[in-house]
């Protein structure tokens, strides 16, 4: 009976240690600030899409020509150079965007309008989605030529 009873006092004896010793130890989980990478600058945006960097040359007139011929047959039902259509005006559109990014709304307007945070923005002012109209690489590449002769 003796034991039993020490044992009991043992027992809550442990049990109010256990229980009741200080937070001291516990030392606060330190809060890092997650930023999230959304650059100021547009012309530091490229995009979300195939073209990862493109280097800029001198005016290539001849893309450009191509790229006039490809922009009348599959862009400009909406868009217009100097005025907003369906889209907005292109007049000054390199000045504003990074080549990349203005060839990735070409190439993948799906994957911008629902990512990238200014396409995002166009949608959301233009209401209408932009059209995938299945360019290559090479037909996107002379339209941002065509756009360089809009400035
Ligand atoms: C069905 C209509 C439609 C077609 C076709 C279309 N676009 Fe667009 N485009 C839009 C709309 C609307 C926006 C604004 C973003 C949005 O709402 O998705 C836009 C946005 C853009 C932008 C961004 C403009 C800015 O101010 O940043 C570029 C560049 C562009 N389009 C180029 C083209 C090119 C080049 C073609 C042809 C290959 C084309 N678009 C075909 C409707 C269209």
């Amino acid at each position: 009976m003796k034991l039993k009873t020490l044992s009991l006092i043992l027992l809550s004896a442990l049990f109010i240690i256990s229980c009741g010793g200080d937070k001291k130890d516990k030392t606060p989980v330190s809060k890092t600030e997650v930023k999230v990478e959304t650059p100021s600058d547009p012309m530091q945006d490229k995009g979300i899409g195939p073209v990862k960097s493109i280097t800029l040359g001198d005016l290539d007139q001849a893309l450009a020509d191509q790229g006039k011929e490809i922009f009348t047959l599959k862009c400009s039902a909406c868009h217009k150079i100097s005025k907003r259509v369906v889209g907005p005006a292109l007049k000054g559109v390199t000045t504003r965007r990074s080549p990349e990014w203005i060839m990735n709304m070409i190439l993948n307007p799906e994957g911008m309008v629902a990512e990238n945070p200014i396409a995002k923005k166009l949608l959301a002012e233009y209401l209408a989605p932009m059209a995938n109209q299945n360019l290559t690489h090479d037909e996107a590449r002379a339209i941002l030529e065509y756009f360089r002769t809009k400035e």
